[in-house]
């Protein structure tokens, strides 16, 4: 796994952003992997300027997201289908039918589920996945002591992701326990990752996910598995990495050829 550390949080997204926009530039039909949560909206804001200011096109781009929250449909202000239209897709020239997310609203989940996965192979697997974590480690909705093979399919939350994600949505609201989540499986069949973490509350997860062993209790360290993965931490998500040194010297010395 190759560690980057920025600065800030405005730095790191604008380097996620401009490797989605070489990978963009480089095949105009990639498939992209997308998150939800406060983590990616920097990156998204970035993906928002290239596309107005640098004409970054998304037009032949097909989408898919890591999950949704079950039982709240499209329209609701704290589906994630809401979110991705707020805060992404309304904003690029991407067309509405190329982008996916899991079908909140499913009567048979794991149908819903199977086409989902379907529809990924079908548009010819995800070319770069974007993953947020959580406090307690997770990627997707992948809670700690979810299979390490496990596809898409449906999740209940832990009260503390519960907690994590109540700001999402109004006082008198409940957040729902149940979700769709690709599988940690289905993330590693993604031919690149990048997984984002900002700000202290994520220094404890990040630090287990990549310097500790890989283990189901810390989902995100499944990552180690895959063979192009690249974290991107602001300085503040790096304070518990005992290699944050040779991370930063690594980054610093790059071959030209490799930087982006
Ligand atoms: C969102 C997702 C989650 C979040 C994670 C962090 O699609 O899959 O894993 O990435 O819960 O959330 P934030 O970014 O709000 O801290």
């Amino acid at each position: 796994m190759e560690v980057i550390i920025q600065p800030t949080a405005e730095e790191a997204s604008a380097l996620a952003a401009r490797i989605f926009g070489v990978l963009v530039r480089s095949k105009p039909a990639a498939v992209l992997g997308l998150a939800t949560g406060s983590t990616p909206l920097g990156l998204y804001a970035e993906l928002i300027r290239l596309h107005r200011e640098e004409g970054l096109d998304f037009s032949k781009v097909t989408t898919f997201n890591l999950d949704e929250y079950l039982g709240l449909g499209p329209e609701h202000p704290a589906s994630y289908h809401h979110f991705m239209w707020e805060n992404l897709f309304r904003h690029i020239n991407i067309r509405p039918e190329n982008t996916n997310l899991p079908d909140g609203l499913a009567r048979d989940v794991a149908t819903s589920c199977a086409v989902y996965e379907e529809r990924i192979r079908a548009a010819g697997g995800i070319d770069l996945q974007v993953v947020g974590i959580g406090s307690d480690g997770h990627i997707g909705f992948n809670e700690p002591g979810s299979s390490l093979a496990s596809r898409t399919r449906i999740k209940t939350l832990t009260e503390r992701t519960r907690a994590d994600n109540a700001p999402f949505f109004g006082p008198a609201e409940e957040v729902p326990y149940h979700v769709i989540t690709m599988g940690i499986g289905t993330i590693l069949e993604a031919r690149e990752v990048l997984l984002l973490g900002f700000g202290p509350r994520k220094a404890e997860a990040l630090a287990a996910a990549i310097e500790g062993p890989v283990s189901p209790m810390v989902p995100a360290s499944a990552l180690h598995f895959h063979p192009r993965t690249r974290a991107l931490l602001d300085e503040a998500a790096a304070v518990r990495l005992q290699r944050g040194n040779y991370y930063r010297h690594v980054f610093a010395n790059k071959p030209v050829w490799q930087r982006v």
